[in-house]
């Protein structure tokens, strides 16, 4: 896993067609090594060189960009499966084809370790702005061990008690639907040890007919098994997975892991002899929802003899994987149906979440700006500003409430306030493109036409490539 985050780009060269969007991109390398992305798009091109390569290639890698301070993903990935390059996850259904995706918080949480990012902003990083996951991610913090080398001062997950033990894989194997940070907290707040619900909640919808087909991550897939459900917490990832092993039979290894548990299986004449386990109970699968790739199954079953279905998923409620502090249960579900429910268009859903976070004796700068934007959403401008203000006031560098407050203030028909908050919006984060976009609409609006192109004008000058915005400039 150390492994997972890298400057050096050795694919191969190659080429990528993306038609809804009528893009080509060329995938080539300098003189020097570096990677560098190409795109060309109805007579417009944008180029860029990789500054960093996530993955280790066993499903592929994808590329990050820097434009200073500023990180965004490539559209383009490469897939081992089949050697080939093609679109990025996410990318797919653009109709313009850019290098826009910034790269979040949570993307990096998982694929990196210390993580740069300044404070309110989606993707502006310090240098360095990534580095290699390090022991610690597992082994909770050096300074202790280190001020006293001993084996108790480090964190050993296997001792750990279940829920912190799982905890320490699950910070990254665990997806689920959505993830609802405690207020205040940062993904980085979290460290082994710990119980994952001390920094956030992850909240997922199990639903029968999903399970088989659709890519649920490890730690879900294995929660669903008889073996971890009745074994009294006793099964965790620890009990197949041990990192630093570079076992010679990895089937055997998984065959006396299957067994300490097992023991009479043979003996007891109910199975036949087996030399592995794996290719029948755990079998590769190739989920529906993602592209190029097959996973383990991890839900350790009888194998079935009916043939895969390709029932599409049905929504069901969603749920916590292990229930939040109850300080912040109520907030945390409440905002997992807003984020769940505003991505999915579950309108049932966000009215429910209106329901709960209205109702919460404390409103964090989160909630405040969830209600404030169902409450904008409803026409009730002068509710959302008020909402939206006391977020903006409790989280000044946050760029987000900056612009929410500057919409908001915008519907209500205060245009200079909404111009100021913009502004400030801007300050906070050069490279998000919505505050301009939403001021140089204001300034048509007020018939400031020089205005409106001009802010247009100082976005390219921080995005100088940007697609979208070059095509309006030239009037298509
Ligand atoms: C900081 C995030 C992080 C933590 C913590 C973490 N993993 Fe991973 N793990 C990853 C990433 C990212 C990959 C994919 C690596 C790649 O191929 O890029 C991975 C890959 C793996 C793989 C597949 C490796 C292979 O070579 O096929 C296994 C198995 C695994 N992790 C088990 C674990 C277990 C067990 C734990 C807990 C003890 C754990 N991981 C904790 C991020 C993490
Ligand atoms: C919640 C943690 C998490 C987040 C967030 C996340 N990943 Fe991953 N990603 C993983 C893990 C764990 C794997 C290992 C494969 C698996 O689980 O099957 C992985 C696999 C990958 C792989 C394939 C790696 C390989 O070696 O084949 C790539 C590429 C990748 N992720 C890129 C990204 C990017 C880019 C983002 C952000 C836009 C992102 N991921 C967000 C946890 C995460
Ligand atoms: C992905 C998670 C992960 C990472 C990263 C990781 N370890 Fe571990 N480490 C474990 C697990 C799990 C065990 C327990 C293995 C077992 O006993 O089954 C362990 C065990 C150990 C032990 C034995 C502890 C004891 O008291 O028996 C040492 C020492 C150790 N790791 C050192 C390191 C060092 C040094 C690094 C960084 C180079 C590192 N680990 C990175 C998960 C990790
Ligand atoms: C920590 C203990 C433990 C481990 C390790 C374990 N299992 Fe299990 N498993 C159980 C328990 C408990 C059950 C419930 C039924 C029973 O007692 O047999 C079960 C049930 C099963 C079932 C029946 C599933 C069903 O849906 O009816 C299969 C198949 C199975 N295990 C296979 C495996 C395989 C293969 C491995 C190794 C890859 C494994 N188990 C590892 C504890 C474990
Ligand atoms: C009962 C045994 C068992 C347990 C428990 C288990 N795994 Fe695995 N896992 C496997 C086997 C077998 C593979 C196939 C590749 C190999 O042998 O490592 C695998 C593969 C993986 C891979 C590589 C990608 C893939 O799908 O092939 C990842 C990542 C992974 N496991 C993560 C986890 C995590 C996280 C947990 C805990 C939630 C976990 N595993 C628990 C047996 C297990
Ligand atoms: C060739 C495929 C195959 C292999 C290999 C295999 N199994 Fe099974 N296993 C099955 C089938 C099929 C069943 C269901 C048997 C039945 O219901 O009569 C089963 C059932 C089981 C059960 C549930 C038994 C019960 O009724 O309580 C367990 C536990 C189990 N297997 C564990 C293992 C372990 C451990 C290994 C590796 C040592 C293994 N299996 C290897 C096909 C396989």
């Amino acid at each position: 896993m150390s492994q997972a985050l890298s400057t050096v780009a050795n694919q191969p060269d190659g080429k990528m067609r993306h038609n809804l969007s009528d893009s080509d991109i060329t995938i080539r390398h300098n003189a020097d090594g570096t990677m560098v992305h190409h795109l060309a798009s109805r007579g417009l091109t944008a180029e860029y060189p990789i500054a960093y390569v996530v993955g280790t290639g066993k499903v592929g890698f994808s590329y990050l960009i820097s434009i200073p301070p500023f990180l965004f993903q490539s559209p383009v990935s490469y897939y081992s499966q089949g050697s080939q390059w093609d679109v990025t996850p996410g990318y797919e259904p653009e109709h313009v084809l850019d290098f826009t995706h910034p790269i979040s918080e949570g993307c990096v949480f998982c694929h990196s370790n210390s993580v740069n990012l300044v404070p309110g902003t989606d993707n502006q990083f310090r240098q360095p702005a990534l580095s290699p996951i390090s022991c610690e991610r597992c082994h909770g913090p050096a300074e202790a061990h280190l001020k006293n080398p001993v084996p108790g001062s480090i964190v050993n997950p296997p001792k750990l008690a279940p829920a912190a033990r799982d905890s320490v894989c699950e910070q990254c194997h665990l997806e689920g639907e959505v993830r609802i940070l405690n207020p205040g907290k940062h993904w980085q707040d979290f460290h082994a040890g710990a119980e994952l619900e001390s920094v956030m909640s992850t909240y997922f919808v199990r639903t029968p007919a999903s399970a088989g087909e659709k890519a649920v991550s490890h730690s879900e897939q294995l929660s669903l098994s008889r073996c971890a459900r009745e074994s009294g917490g006793r099964l965790w990832c620890g009990t197949c997975h041990n990192p630093h092993s570079s076992a010679t039979n990895r089937a055997q290894e998984v065959r006396a892991s299957c067994l300490t548990c097992h023991a009479t299986l043979f003996t007891a004449q109910k199975h036949q002899a087996a030399e592995e386990c794996v290719s029948c109970h755990m079998p590769r699968i190739r989920p529906n929802n993602i592209a190029h790739a097959a996973i383990t199954s991890h839900r350790i079953a009888i194998p079935s003899t009916k043939p895969p279905s390709d029932a599409k998923p049905i929504g069901g409620e969603l749920q916590a994987w292990r229930q939040p502090p109850a300080d912040v249960a109520a907030r945390n579900f409440g905002l997992a149906l807003f984020e769940t429910g505003r991505s999915n268009k579950n309108w049932d859903n966000v009215y429910r979440s209106y329901q709960i976070l209205s109702h919460l004796p404390q409103r964090d700068p989160q909630v405040l700006a969830a209600l404030g934007s169902i409450l904008l959403q409803q026409n009730h401008a002068d509710l959302a500003v008020n909402l939206y203000r006391q977020a903006a006031e409790a989280e000044p560098s946050n760029a987000r409430y900056a612009y929410v407050l500057g919409v908001a203030l915008n519907a209500q028909g205060k245009q200079q306030a909404a111009i100021s908050e913009l502004r400030r919006s801007i300050e906070l984060d050069r490279s998000v493109p919505d505050p301009y976009r939403k001021l140089s609409e204001i300034y048509e609006q007020l018939r400031m036409h020089a205005l409106s192109k001009q802010v247009l004008a100082e976005y390219l000058k921080v995005m100088p490539q940007n697609i979208t915005q070059r095509r309006a400039q030239l009037g298509f």
